[in-house]
């Protein structure tokens, strides 16, 4: 075997290489990138890299957010584009440009892409300049962003959930959405590692919380749609959204009630039906939870009058919750 490392001399044959990978693929999953360091929008796959000096890459000092592409329209932008510049604060990370500008970059990005459905992924970092434990010899923030070309349909088959072992992530760091997610994803691995689709935290009081990467709801067998308050864990977007829009099933009588409040895990695994939230699905029926039946084992019928409600909303839900992009 021969060991000897190649050593690339020209960037032009780094190039190939890296466009070697992309030539196989049919379709291009990634039809465009931003990144604040190139200063603009790439539209080549093999290009879409991020330096490895980059204070998010070694030291996970960044935060992100995401964004649902339907029908040419970004779902809930704004929303999103707030809670990610609080987290930014949170992770003591400034931004290169004012929110107007991320924004109007954002919706850029997706016009080049010319992408109609899927989602977006964007970061901000401390940036990129050494590797050491301190920020301050990153001299600038970056920026990075993605368009994933991606179809969706709406949920209508139920998963298996456990309750998780994975310790779940303190609360300063639950409720901002920063690039650590190394607890979230060994508490998605234990699920998969059991054949279910995910894991439910319990805090250290015994109150739910969230899922991995989702919210976590309950229709009581009183007819109410409870949800964990959000002091310790990730402001949902969706699940927001979801607190908005719910109570049209209170004023048509199908729903008692809808709040968020502190759950016992005794009080939800006793719950009617029970339900992820988040970008992306928007709802997802949960049908077992640790080998026993959410209710009576079937997907609930107000879960999919919820589901329906989201779903008709990012469809065609008012212009404040959708944003058109400009496609040329
Ligand atoms: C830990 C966690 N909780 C909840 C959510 C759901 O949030 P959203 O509805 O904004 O996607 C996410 C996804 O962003 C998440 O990562």
């Amino acid at each position: 075997m021969d060991l000897s490392v190649p050593v690339f001399s020209s960037s032009d044959e780094v190039l190939k290489k890296l466009q070697e990978k992309w030539s196989s693929v049919k379709k291009q999953p990634y039809p465009a990138m931003y990144s604040s360091v190139f200063g603009g929008i790439i539209l080549d796959p093999a290009l879409m890299v991020i330096p490895i000096d980059d204070h998010m890459v070694h030291r996970g000092h960044g935060v992100f957010d995401t964004a649902m592409l339907m029908d040419g329209h970004l779902y809930e932008l704004d929303t999103h584009l707030d809670r990610f510049l609080r987290s930014a604060s949170q992770a003591k990370i400034s931004s290169p440009f004012p929110r107007s500008t991320l924004r109007t970059i954002l919706i850029q990005m997706t016009s080049a892409s010319q992408c109609r459905k899927g989602s977006l992924r964007y970061w901000l970092s401390a940036g990129p300049g050494d590797f050491l434990l301190s920020p301050s010899g990153c001299s600038e923030p970056a920026f990075y962003a993605v368009v994933i070309d991606d179809d969706y349909s709406q949920c209508k088959d139920g998963v298996k959930v456990i309750t998780s072992t994975v310790p779940m992530k303190s609360p300063l760091f639950a409720t901002m959405k920063n690039v650590n997610y190394l607890p979230n994803v060994l508490s998605k691995m234990e699920a998969e590692e059991k054949g279910t689709f995910a894991s439910i935290w319990v805090d250290d009081e015994g109150y739910i919380a969230e899922g991995p990467n989702v919210n976590v709801a309950f229709i009581t067998k009183d007819k109410e749609l409870v949800l964990p308050s959000f002091d310790k864990i990730l402001g949902g977007c969706t699940a927001k959204r979801l607190l908005a829009l719910a109570p049209k099933l209170v004023e048509n009588g199908r729903l008692g009630s809808v709040s968020t409040r502190d759950i016992t895990l005794g009080e939800a695994k006793d719950s009617a039906e029970m339900m992820f939230i988040g970008s992306g699905l928007p709802i997802l029926p949960i049908i077992e939870w640790d080998e026993q039946h959410v209710g009576d084992g079937m997907v609930g019928e107000l879960t999919m009058a919820l589901s329906d409600l989201l779903w008709e909303d990012m469809l065609s839900g008012p212009e404040t919750q959708r944003v058109r992009v400009p496609y040329v």
